[in-house]
């Protein structure tokens, strides 16, 4: 199974992509993640990207490409993947198609998440993640059952993200709509998409996916 998630900050891709992981037993491939590890590990990619991801912009094409690129062909990915926040432009979409052919792979699904722009800023500026385990969490929504204890490793640190604040959403969000939204069409074109309502509780949503899931 081979998949891509579509969807603005904070539409649940990376929630989402979670479940899948557990329930499908594929790795998630998250960019943001990958730039973030990049960012803290101080390497060159790290040092070039910090910046732009701290304002909310997309880091370069051939950046991401690459690490993708290879991320793909570590062995776990040859049962399949989860591609979560990339690609993110058409130049990226493109790539993918000529990375993904060269490989000989096809993708089996693109799946939008499609959530009101209103909701995104508490989403995002809500959201918070254990330092130890990486398990996530929000201030309103998804809070942990015992306060300030993590539920899958009882660490008691947490972490919020430099980017996830409501001035930063405003600018995550244009570069979702002038880059990122016209692979809705590019896809749809293809006839490989499908959209979910991200509006829905997070099993409801999980159920929605998990329905066109079930088809491929
Ligand atoms: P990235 O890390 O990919 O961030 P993003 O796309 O902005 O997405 P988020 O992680 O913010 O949101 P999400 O959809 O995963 O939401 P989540 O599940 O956490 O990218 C960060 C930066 O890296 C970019 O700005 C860019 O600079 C760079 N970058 C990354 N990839 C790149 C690329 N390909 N090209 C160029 N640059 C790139 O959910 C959010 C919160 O809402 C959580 O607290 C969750 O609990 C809650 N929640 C989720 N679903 C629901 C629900 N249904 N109901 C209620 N609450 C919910």
């Amino acid at each position: 199974m081979r998949l891509i998630l579509l969807g603005p900050p904070g539409a649940g891709k990376g929630t989402q992509a979670q479940r899948i992981v557990e329930k499908h037993g594929i790795p998630q491939l998250s960019t943001g993640d990958m730039l973030r590890a990049a960012v803290q590990a101080g390497t060159e990619v790290g040092k070039r990207a910090k910046a732009v991801m701290d304002a909310g912009k997309l880091v370069s094409d051939d950046i991401v490409i690459a690490i993708v690129s290879e991320r793909i062909d570590q062995a776990d990915c040859e049962n399949g993947f989860i591609l979560d926040g990339f690609p993110r432009t058409l130049v990226q979409a493109d790539a993918t198609e000529a990375m993904l052919k060269s490989k000989g792979i096809e993708l089996s699904k693109v799946v939008e998440i499609q959530v009101d722009d209103a909701i995104l800023a508490d989403r995002v500026s809500g959201r918070y993640t254990c330092a130890n385990c990486g398990a996530g969490y929000h201030d309103t929504n998804v809070k942990p059952k015992v306060e300030g204890v993590c539920d899958r490793c009882g660490s008691t640190h947490f972490k919020r993200r430099p980017d996830d604040n409501r001035e930063t959403v405003v600018t995550r969000l244009g570069a979702y709509y002038k880059e990122t939204s016209p692979l809705i069409g590019y896809y749809y074109a293809k006839g490989k998409l499908q959209s979910v309502d991200g509006m829905a509780d997070i099993d409801h949503v999980t159920g929605e996916i998990e329905g066109i899931l079930s088809k491929l």
